[in-house]
């Protein structure tokens, strides 16, 4: 990596200059009007953490138990579609990052990279994502081969009943089936070091579904199979269908309301994620640190509940954790980090979490990440 990064900002900066503008795109950008893209961060901003002093703080501890496994912190990697796209091999390479730092890494539906390689490269059991598609029989078969590949956890996300738009997509031919338009071709060629990646790589179409969906082959034939495989008829009878099918750890990933956090628990989840898909899918939606707190209030004695959306930086993990989070997600934080240099970056990435994280509790007087608590926050006297 180049140095010196030495905050989120730069990786991303970095990343904007290595890969083609529709990916960079594609990680950054929101639905619709992106307002509650925007309300992920301006949420996020207005928390203050209360500052100690004199606390004796020598000796910090960041680990806990994230869904029944050690993590060195309360940290793990989001899933991602379509990551493999923005460095050779890049689900193997978060996935390795991941495991050398030691926090979970969940692998998408949508990943370029399918289970089984991801499985045969890494030595780590990982998170596997699933979407749970009109095809009911192709949906089995991905929690048979997540169940074969030791999956550790299966995070099931419920917030796609109908597919939201970026616009930015559009306009880029980023879309599903893909458009290759000049000026995106143009700008693939002014970045020749992640041509030559991609030139290299074996995948580049959607890993977990070419050659196991029935009469779909190549990017183009399986995006249009994507666009009309998204499911409003979903309801939680699906869920207890698929509980039944895994008998492993069950993440349910995409709950802001507490009523539907309190669903998800009593059709059998282990843990929940408070998440709006990153500002990707209602627009409009409240901010997750904004949702929290009832969710937290509704099932957090019975159930871990983590969050994700904004997330960038040490500082926001912990304020996350005060508000009453189990552990967080991070999307784009690590995107940008395997963007700007594949495993190196999303190590980078980790690494200036874990530090801030260090830091901010050291000076907020917290020994371990267990006494975050609504303590940890200013309010105003
Ligand atoms: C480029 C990108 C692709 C994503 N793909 C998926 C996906 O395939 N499945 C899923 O459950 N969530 C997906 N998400 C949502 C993330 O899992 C996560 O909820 C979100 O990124 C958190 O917000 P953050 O990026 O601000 O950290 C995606 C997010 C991004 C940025």
């Amino acid at each position: 990596m180049p140095s010196p990064i030495t905050c989120q900002h730069d990786l991303r900066e970095l990343a904007r200059r290595r890969v083609p503008k529709a990916l960079f795109d594609y990680v950054d950008r929101g639905s619709y009007d992106e307002a509650t893209l925007r309300a992920n961060r301006t949420d996020l901003d207005a928390i203050a953490l209360r500052q100690r002093v004199m606390r004796y703080v020598s000796d910090r501890n960041m680990a806990r138990t994230l869904v029944g496994e050690r993590a060195r912190m309360p940290v793990a990697l989001a899933p991602t579609g379509l990551a493999g796209l923005l460095h050779g091999q890049g689900e193997i390479q978060a996935a390795r990052a991941a495991h050398a730092f030691g926090v979970p890494f969940t692998l998408s539906t949508m990943s370029i990279a399918s289970i089984e390689q991801v499985r045969d490269a890494v030595e780590a059991p990982f998170w596997f994502q699933l979407y749970v598609m009109k095809d009911r029989a192709f949906v089995r078969s991905l929690i048979e081969r997540a169940r074969a590949a030791e999956c550790s956890a299966l995070v099931l996300t419920v917030d796609l009943a109908a597919q939201s738009q970026r616009h930015q997509d559009v306009r880029n031919g980023l879309s599903v089936p893909p458009r290759l338009t000049l000026s995106n071709a143009l700008n693939m060629a002014s970045k020749p070091r992640w041509c030559w990646q991609m030139l290299r790589s074996p995948g580049r179409s959607f890993g977990n579904l070419e050659g196991f969906v029935k009469g779909s082959q190549g990017v183009q034939s399986l995006g249009q199979w994507i666009g009309s495989q998204f499911d409003p008829s979903l309801s939680w009878g699906d869920v207890g269908w698929v509980r039944d099918l895994w008998p492993g750890k069950l993440i349910i990933k995409g709950i802001l309301d507490a009523e539907d956090a309190a669903q998800a628990v009593a059709h059998g989840a282990d843990a929940i994620v408070v998440s709006n898909h990153g500002g990707r899918q209602l627009d409009g939606a409240v901010s997750t640190m904004a949702a929290l707190p009832s969710v937290v209030s509704e099932v957090g004695a019975s159930t871990e509940v983590l969050v994700d959306g904004g997330i960038r930086t040490g500082q926001d993990v912990l304020k996350a954790l005060a508000m009453g989070a189990h552990g967080t997600l991070i999307g784009r934080a690590f995107l940008h980090g395997l963007a700007a240099g594949g495993q190196a970056g999303v190590h980078t990435a980790l690494e200036l979490i874990r530090r801030e994280l260090d830091v901010s509790m050291a000076l907020c007087g917290l020994r371990s990440v267990d006494e975050a608590g609504p303590q940890t926050l200013w309010s105003r006297p």
